[in-house]
């Protein structure tokens, strides 16, 4: 793989941070974004995925990767996060908001996180939302930054023809895995509240 400089005169060799790129689709986006000669921000939770991945990318073409690690359960560490590679990557090219829980620990019980709140309500809405805020002026100072948020059909029970606004607030009673992954993921209508930064250039 020839490095991006060297590609052909007319490419460009973007940055991109890919949040849960220690496994499944985010580590196979990695994989290609790096051998179209990109640069990608390996975020995961897990210290020794991340380096597993960084070295495994690396190994495609050198300093293709860098690695992050954060719990994005908890917002001080999503902030953390926001901080660290905005103070790294002035500018941009893309955010994939991509790692997601379905209950946590994949127990069937419910999780609260050290902020109280339910820990699939924390990872796949607040952490987005609070990463794609910090990280908008590094977008912006890309010049075409883009957001892009995995999200799930599981969560099409809220739409915008049943909007359920308290559904991303309240606890689904009787509480269950499967009912908050659906309440709690990114659809429609937060997908709306990014209206103008989600899969598209930012003005
Ligand atoms: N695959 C599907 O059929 C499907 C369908 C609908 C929606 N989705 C959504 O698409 C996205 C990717 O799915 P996938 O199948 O590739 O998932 P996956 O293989 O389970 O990978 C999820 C990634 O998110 C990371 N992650 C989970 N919780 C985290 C936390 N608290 N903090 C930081 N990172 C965390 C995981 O880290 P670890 O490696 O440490 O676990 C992993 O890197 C998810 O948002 C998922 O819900 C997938």
């Amino acid at each position: 793989m020839l490095a991006c400089a060297t590609l052909s005169m007319s490419a460009v060799c973007k940055t991109f941070l890919v949040t849960g790129a220690t496994d499944g689709i985010g580590l196979a986006t990695c994989d290609q974004l790096v051998r179209a000669g990109n640069t990608v921000l390996v975020h995961g939770r897990s210290p020794d995925k991340v380096q597993r991945v960084v070295a495994e990318l690396n190994s495609l073409r050198a300093d293709a990767a860098v690695g992050y690690v954060a719990d994005l359960s908890s917002m001080a560490a999503v902030r953390r996060l926001g901080a660290e590679v905005a103070a790294a990557n002035p500018a941009l090219d893309g955010l994939l908001n991509n790692a997601g829980s379905f209950d946590g620990d994949y127990t069937g019980e419910r999780v609260v996180t050290e902020d109280g709140n339910e820990y699939t309500l924390a990872v796949n809405v607040l952490a987005p939302f609070l990463l794609t805020s910090l990280l908008l002026p590094a977008l912006r100072a890309s010049g075409a930054g883009r957001v892009v948020i995995s999200s799930s059909v599981s969560q099409a029970i809220v739409t915008r023809q049943n909007p359920d606004l308290n559904a991303l607030r309240r606890t689904p009673k009787p509480w269950g895995p499967i009912a908050s992954h659906r309440q709690n993921y990114v659809g429609p209508l937060p997908v709306d509240c990014l209206r103008g930064t989600m899969n598209r250039t930012i003005p």
